[in-house]
């Protein structure tokens, strides 16, 4: 069994870079993983500003050229995350009390050198990540970047980006806009996709980051959110699969019972992504994340959980089974 040729879209997994714990260059059997299913990769950390840009102005792309590398060697495309975002900036960028130009040029600059670095190595970036909230979606989200450079800060980003790396697929990419907060916020988001294509700002997609879990959104309500991005006529892409199962805290391990809830609940979001999304706008989609080891959900939560395909022993679970038949 293998995920990718089972799609004719690309299939992808996040994975860490050196020098991060369970780094995919470090682990034979993660390699084994991503060649057998995967034919798009994405570094879960390793091409987010703090880690690229460590001190003012100085970049250091080791890290993150080495996955880049790797997915080459393996005939996988790279799916590159995130240029402008208000979370995992550096330390020094935390603490830069501004003025705004020059929180403008910061951001020019990191975003011109990235995407310039890797200009015809990435297929695709995630532009600008999480740019609303989910309280007032209304509203921009109040970030440094927001706050300094004003909301043109998005346009811009997208510009500077199509400027450096024209051949790249450029996305939007937020959370909870596949139903499982309401219609708002993705309404808000394709209220900007909207201005942008009708003034020709560059944008070919949206990511739908898709945290969820095996009640929450409805497919009816995913169904809803795919179609209306479709309808735009830009791609959609599933940009950070997992599904939880242990929401209520209820369980120590995963069950067979449980095990088998999640293993319908990826079948069925294929399948609607298979039905809503018309091949030529499949960007593709991406689990954040290998083996449940590997997950930043229980971190993030702070419970145990177990949303992924691969069990921490590298042991294909019921939910590869079903992502597989949905495929
Ligand atoms: C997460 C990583 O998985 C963690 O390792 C890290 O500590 C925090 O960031 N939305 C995103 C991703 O766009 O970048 C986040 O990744 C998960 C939520």
């Amino acid at each position: 069994l293998s995920l990718a040729s089972l799609a004719d879209f690309p299939i992808g997994a996040a994975v860490p870079a050196d020098p991060w714990p369970n780094s995919l260059m470090q682990s034979p059997q993660r390699q084994a993983l991503m060649e057998q299913h995967f034919d798009s990769l994405t570094a879960e950390n390793a091409m987010k500003m703090a880690y690229l840009q460590p001190a003012p102005g100085e970049f250091e792309f080791s890290h993150a050229d080495a996955l880049v590398s790797y997915a080459k060697a393996n005939d996988m495309i790279v799916h590159g995350h995130a240029l402008v975002w208000h979370t995992q900036t550096a330390k020094w960028m935390d603490e830069h009390p501004g003025p705004a130009h020059e929180i403008t040029q910061i951001m020019d600059n990191h975003v011109r050198t990235v995407a310039g670095h890797y200009a015809g190595k990435i297929t695709s970036w995630d532009v600008v990540n999480e740019a609303f909230t989910d309280d007032n979606p209304s509203e921009y989200r109040e970030t440094l970047w927001y706050n300094n450079i004003g909301p043109g800060y998005i346009e811009r980003a997208f510009r500077l980006a199509h400027q450096a790396a024209p051949q790249a697929d450029l996305y939007y990419n937020d959370y909870d806009i596949s139903g499982m907060i309401g219609p708002a916020k993705l309404d808000r988001v394709l209220e900007m996709i909207d201005d942008f294509l009708a003034r020709g700002v560059p944008i070919h997609g949206l990511g739908f980051q898709m945290h969820i879990d095996t009640e929450k959104p409805s497919l009816e309500d995913i169904r809803e959110s795919f179609a209306k991005a479709v309808a735009r006529g830009i791609k959609v892409r599933i940009s950070e699969l997992d599904i939880a199962v242990n929401q209520s805290e209820q369980y120590q391990h995963l069950t067979p019972e449980v095990a088998q809830l999640q293993r319908q609940r990826y079948r069925d979001v294929a399948r609607v992504y298979l039905e809503t999304v018309p091949a030529k706008l499949r960007g593709g989609i991406t689990l954040w994340g290998l083996t449940d080891s590997d997950s930043w959900i229980p971190g993030f939560k702070e419970r145990a959980d177990w949303p992924l395909l691969f069990d921490a022993d590298f042991q294909p679970k019921p939910a590869l089974e079903g992502f597989a038949q949905g495929l």
